[in-house]
């Protein structure tokens, strides 16, 4: 639920250690109109090039009216493959129209499904889909949950998470209820920018994980520069950071995720 605790730079780098060095077949759908994770795969002038035709608004069909949302487009056209020459790596691209999309669907029937439909109805073929979702329990990440097998929850070490993780676990439980065919679950929280000096950070770990609201991965996430000064670049700091000590951990956790789930 909280902004700023990489969930974004979690998604992109798993993402990319999955298909680089797992040799997964991996798609990231970028469900947040920030396009952080979009503008992290490819560049501003790419975006441009395809954002009014091939993007997730396309996909959901958001953008040219209630009425086109549906058969016409396939969610295959939106798939950017490779990106940044990273094989086996695609990417659906967000839109900034995607602010709306709970206005949009607001009369729309099974309107946490519209996704779900899209990807139902296609024969997409990935390991693994990962989406990144906006900071918040609206329409997109209800779309993203009823789809998905799992959730992983960047978590900072500080105070807010001794509250709000319970409540959060509470609520998509909740939620999840009225919906018969979703299946998904929590496969853990990670600790992310962490910062060894700060004892604040380690206190607040401990604490959480004797709270046992969910799984905690044992990685630990440091904060770390490197991981920053890449998405200037839009590219992920595995890529050109490959050895910092930021992405030696997200290898570690990528482990630990497919020990967890038995994907090796
Ligand atoms: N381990 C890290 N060390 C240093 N900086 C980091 C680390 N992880 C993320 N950041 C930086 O922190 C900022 C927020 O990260 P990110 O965008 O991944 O968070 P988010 O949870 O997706 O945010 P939002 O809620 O806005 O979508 C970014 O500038 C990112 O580069
Ligand atoms: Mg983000």
């Amino acid at each position: 639920m909280k902004g700023g605790v990489g969930k974004t730079t979690s998604t992109v780098e798993i993402a990319t250690i999955l298909a680089k060095e797992h040799k997964k077949k991996v798609l990231v759908i970028d469900l947040d109109p920030q396009t952080n994770a979009t503008l992290s795969l490819i560049t501003l002038d790419a975006w441009e090039k395809i954002k009014d035709t091939a993007t997730i608004a396309d996909v959901l069909g958001i953008k040219r009216g209630m009425s086109s949302r549906d058969e016409e487009f396939d969610i295959k056209d939106a798939i950017i493959k490779n990106v940044n020459g990273i094989r086996n790596l695609d990417l659906i691209p967000s839109h900034l129209e995607l602010t709306f999309l709970d206005l949009d669907l607001v009369s729309i029937p099974a309107r946490e499904s519209v996704l779900k439909n899209q990807i139902s109805k296609s024969d997409l073929s990935y390991d693994f889909i990962l989406i990144d979702c906006p900071p918040n329990l609206t329409l997109a990440p209800q779309n993203a949950l009823i789809i998905s097998d799992y959730i992983i929850v960047p978590v900072i070490p500080e105070i807010f998470p001794a509250i709000g993780l319970p409540l959060l676990v509470n609520r998509i439980r909740k939620w999840k209820k009225s919906f018969a065919e979703c299946n998904v679950d929590f496969l853990g929280m990670v600790f992310t920018k962490v910062d060894g000096r700060y004892s604040m950070h380690s206190q607040q770990m401990d604490a959480l994980r004797k709270k046992n609201v969910i799984h905690c991965f044992s990685t630990i996430i440091p904060q770390n520069a490197d991981i920053s000064k890449a998405v200037a670049q839009s590219k992920p700091a595995t890529i050109i950071y490959p050895n910092c000590a930021g992405i030696e951990s997200y290898k570690n956790l990528v482990k630990e995720i497919i020990l967890k789930i038995g994907a090796a």
